[in-house]
């Protein structure tokens, strides 16, 4: 596993000087405002950056507006299984930037052009390794959404093809390039609360029923067969799409992926552990929905990894708490991550905000602030261009958080205690939930199943 720095993080706050400050408060707006993005959003016309948007859907069409937007890169291509999104999405891009782009459907098209630089890939989970592997053996660098990978050994392939390409990939956590995020962490691991030795994440939200239903035809838009790709060869279902492809074993990760994933990585950057942990264990199930979903509503998850530094046998704790069926927030924050230390606390919600107690719940500190996707492709290009040598969120950060998100799941499944051997990313003395850090793929192969070695 690649050792890069966590601390250094920190020296590179304040990324992304050319964006547009509103734009980073608010990415959603600027993305509705792409005209007024434009005329601020980077000015370096001779180091324009040839792009392929690869799964404009939901959050695919979000960077694809901002991307647009921008004068400093060019929209080369968008990528899409589904017609219908793939025509909206070429609108946009044709809207918002002027120029049209190549709308593809099949991946290997943008990959096979030498021009282009980079592939921001935002397809659904199943495909995020798979597809960012292709990319960075093409030569390309890529943003790649989160979780990283669909399953553990996947994040190893993709760790391996950084490494081998020496192309550059960046996470889509982009709590890791928000300002006020990363002021909060930096007052963390500072010390300003004292030795941190437990920290929790959770979720905690009301998600809507994804129903119960039968195998049916696929849309004529949509090209099931390329939207599996390396994926068992499963019936499609009305409730796989949109975006509910989610809560299915196949293709997503559970809430705990989707939303819980964000507050793990930033949970887990102010534990200020470098590495994943040794032991995992999770007790969850389905504890409101009586529907299709396939992963817990409700999930409880420790993980425990060894003190660097302490005395021997000191452990530090990483907690996970979700009830997506809560109509209510915790903490002050629907989602959100609190850091215990011996000296105060430190509660955030990373699209929110933070505040900072001292002994006794006195509060010393806060501050407000939202999300700023504007800030980390910032700094995605930046270190592309050689302004930066750090991205904010670099595969080693992806695979640590989206591993703790499969221990979870894992965990749960075989309801067990895990014991992980960190360097290997082997389960112990378990078979069956050892069978889990990897993933079957289609009978008979496919083009996309990942590389090895
Ligand atoms: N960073 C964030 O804040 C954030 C927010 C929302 C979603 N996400 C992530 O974005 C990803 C997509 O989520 P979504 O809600 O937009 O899902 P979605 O289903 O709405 O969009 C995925 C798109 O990918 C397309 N696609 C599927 N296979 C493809 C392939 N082989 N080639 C090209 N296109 C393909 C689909 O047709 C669809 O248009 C997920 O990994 C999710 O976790 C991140």
């Amino acid at each position: 596993m690649p050792t890069t720095n966590r601390r250094t993080f920190m020296q590179a706050a304040g990324a992304g000087a050319l964006a547009l400050a509103a734009a980073r408060q608010n990415p959603a707006a600027a993305a509705q405002n792409p005209e007024a993005s434009r005329q601020n959003l980077g000015a370096d016309a001779d180091d324009t950056l040839t792009l392929g948007v690869i799964g404009p859907g939901g959050m695919g069409s979000n960077h694809l507006r901002l991307l647009a937007a921008r004068r400093d890169v060019r929209v080369a291509y968008v990528c899409d299984v589904d017609r219908q999104r793939l025509d909206k999405a070429a609108e946009l891009a044709e809207q918002t930037s002027g120029r049209k782009p190549q709308a593809v459907t099949d991946m290997r098209k943008v990959l096979d052009d030498k021009a282009v630089d980079a592939v921001f890939i935002a397809t659904p989970d199943h495909w995020h390794a798979p597809a960012a592997i292709l990319a960075l053996d093409a030569g390309k660098h890529v943003y790649v959404e989160k979780p990283c990978c669909h399953n553990i050994r996947e994040g190893r392939l993709m760790r391996e093809a950084v490494q081998r390409s020496g192309k550059l990939l960046q996470v889509g956590t982009q709590s890791r390039s928000t300002d006020c995020v990363r002021e909060g962490i930096q007052r963390v691991l500072a010390g300003e609360i004292g030795e941190v030795l437990v920290a929790k994440a959770w979720n905690s939200q009301r998600r809507g029923s994804i129903g119960k239903s039968q195998p049916t035809q696929p849309p004529d838009h949509l090209d099931y067969d390329a939207w599996l790709g390396p994926a068992p060869l499963v019936p499609y279902r009305s409730n796989m799409l949109p975006g509910v492809w989610r809560w299915w074993y196949d293709f997503g990760c559970g809430d705990i992926g989707n939303d819980g994933v964000h507050d793990i990585d930033v949970a887990v950057w102010g534990l200020g552990v470098d590495q994943h942990p040794t032991t995992a264990t999770c007790l969850g199930g389905k504890s409101f929905f009586d529907d299709d979903q396939q992963f817990p509503d409700t999930q409880y998850a420790v993980f425990e990894y060894p003190a660097e530094g302490a005395p021997a046998g000191r452990r530090k704790q990483l907690i996970f708490e979700q009830r997506i069926w809560s109509p209510y927030v915790q903490e002050g924050y629907e989602n959100g991550a609190a850091f215990y230390g011996t000296e105060g606390l430190l509660v955030m919600g990373h699209t929110q905000g933070w505040r900072l107690y001292g002994p006794r719940n006195k509060l010393l500190a806060e501050r407000t602030g939202g999300v700023d996707l504007v800030a980390h492709h910032q700094n995605f290009f930046d270190c592309i261009r050689g302004k930066q040598d750090q991205l904010n969120a670099d595969v080693h950060a992806g695979t640590l958080s989206a591993t703790l998100v499969h221990l979870a799941n894992i965990s749960a499944r075989v309801q067990r205690t895990l014991r992980f051997d960190p360097q290997l990313e082997q389960i112990l003395a378990d078979d069956e939930a050892n069978a889990l850090v990897g993933r079957n793929y289609r009978e008979g192969g496919h083009w996309s199943v990942p590389r090895v070695g």
